[in-house]
């Protein structure tokens, strides 16, 4: 559940709500199942960083903060807690953080680099 997809022609990303058999297509061609990546290679920092503040968490990419240009920035952060899944979408010129009011830092965080995709604090087992 919640696997992210994209489609290389029009750039369209879709998250998946509930399983299912078929097959997603975009622009007449299958669309691209993205990974989701936990290891920083170059400087730039994508790995979500998790903080208990107050009553919920801020998250943070990453550890030295990401870049909010035009051309290249974090376009949602998004904490999967139990049953609950908690989005915030950011634009460029905005902080590469958001606060969810969740009371674990114990939860599974992903957010989306609209250059180097999709990344987790929590890789899926091999
Ligand atoms: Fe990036």
């Amino acid at each position: 559940m919640l696997e992210i997809f994209k489609c290389d022609n029009c750039g369209k990303i879709v998250t998946i709500s509930h399983e299912g058999a078929g097959q997603l297509v975009c622009c007449g061609r299958p669309m691209v199942q993205q990974a989701e990546n936990s290891v920083d290679a170059s400087n730039e920092k994508h790995v979500p960083v998790v903080e208990k503040q107050g009553d919920g968490i801020l998250v943070k990419v990453g550890s030295v903060p990401h870049p909010m240009e035009a051309a290249h920035y974090i376009a949602w952060i998004e904490v999967m807690s139990g049953p609950n899944l908690y989005v915030k979408g950011l634009k460029p010129g905005e902080k590469p953080e958001a606060y969810f009011p969740v009371p674990t830092t114990d939860v599974k965080v992903r957010e989306y680099c609209n250059l180097h995709g999709l990344w987790t604090n929590k890789p899926p087992h091999k």
